[in-house]
């Protein structure tokens, strides 16, 4: 059974300043299990913005947000962080993967905050690893991969908890064409696997991945094309 796994319903977030900004203008957008959805617009058009408001990070100035079922303006700030850690993985742009730290434990380490014990966090990373096809480079560190490398591992990270939704921001902006081409592979194979996923970009071929494309512009959505549906 399908269900909404994120809900915007009328969303505005206005920034405060003279005059205020109004980078979102009643936006409304469901995101079902199992959909791909990318959200395609220009410099300034409000990804970032709707980035932070689908992850929990930021909250809307009128509206409504719901996450995996939950209105986040009925949750503090434990609340909104214990959301982020069960029900949203994170993919960025620059990977946001602790150099310390080698490959193997920056995916477990997505585990601690879910209280999954010290064993089994083992065992799901290694998996995780081995998901995006990184088994073989579970313990390198960040600085010893390549940026695909990099991003793989993130993708496991943000995988390792199963959650309900990956939130994807620019994933493929650091690397080059071919090695950005590998990685929309990889997500396609995961949402062939049932992950489901919101990616945000500013390019129309990364977008053209996705069979369901939202684009906002001056914080509005303005088209929403589905694959095999026209009109
Ligand atoms: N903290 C803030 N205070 C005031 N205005 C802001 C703030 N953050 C963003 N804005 C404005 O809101 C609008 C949307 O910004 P946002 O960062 O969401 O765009 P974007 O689509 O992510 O752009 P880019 O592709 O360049 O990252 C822009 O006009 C921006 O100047
Ligand atoms: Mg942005």
């Amino acid at each position: 059974m399908t269900r909404p796994v994120l809900e915007l319903v009328d969303v505005v977030r206005q920034y405060p300043g003279s005059p205020p900004v109004r980078a979102l203008d009643r936006v409304n957008l469901t995101v079902l299990t199992g959909e791909w959805v990318a959200v395609i617009g220009p410099s300034g058009s409000g990804k970032s913005t709707l980035l932070n408001l689908m992850g929990a990070l930021d909250q809307p100035t009128s509206g409504t947000v719901r996450i995996d079922g939950y209105d986040v303006a009925g949750l503090d700030d434990e609340r909104l962080s214990a959301l982020r850690g069960h029900s949203l993985g994170f993919v960025f742009q620059s990977f946001h993967l602790l150099a310390s730290l080698t490959a193997w434990e920056n995916v477990a380490t997505a585990l601690v905050y879910r209280g999954v014990p010290a064993a089994e966090r083992r065992d799901r990373a290694a998996a995780a690893m081995t998901r995006v096809g990184l088994g073989h480079r579970i313990g390198h560190r960040p600085a010893q991969l390549s940026g695909g490398e990099c991003q793989r591992v993130a993708i496991a990270r943000a995988l390792v908890g199963e959650p309900a939704l990956v939130l994807a921001d620019e994933p493929t902006g650091n690397l080059d064409t071919r090695t950005g081409e590998e990685i929309m592979g990889l997500f396609r194979e995961l949402n062939g696997d049932g992950t489901t996923l919101v990616l945000i970009t500013h390019d129309p071929a990364i977008a053209a991945s996705a069979p369901r494309r939202v684009r906002i512009r001056d914080g509005r959505i303005v088209a929403s094309e589905l694959d095999g549906v026209t009109g």
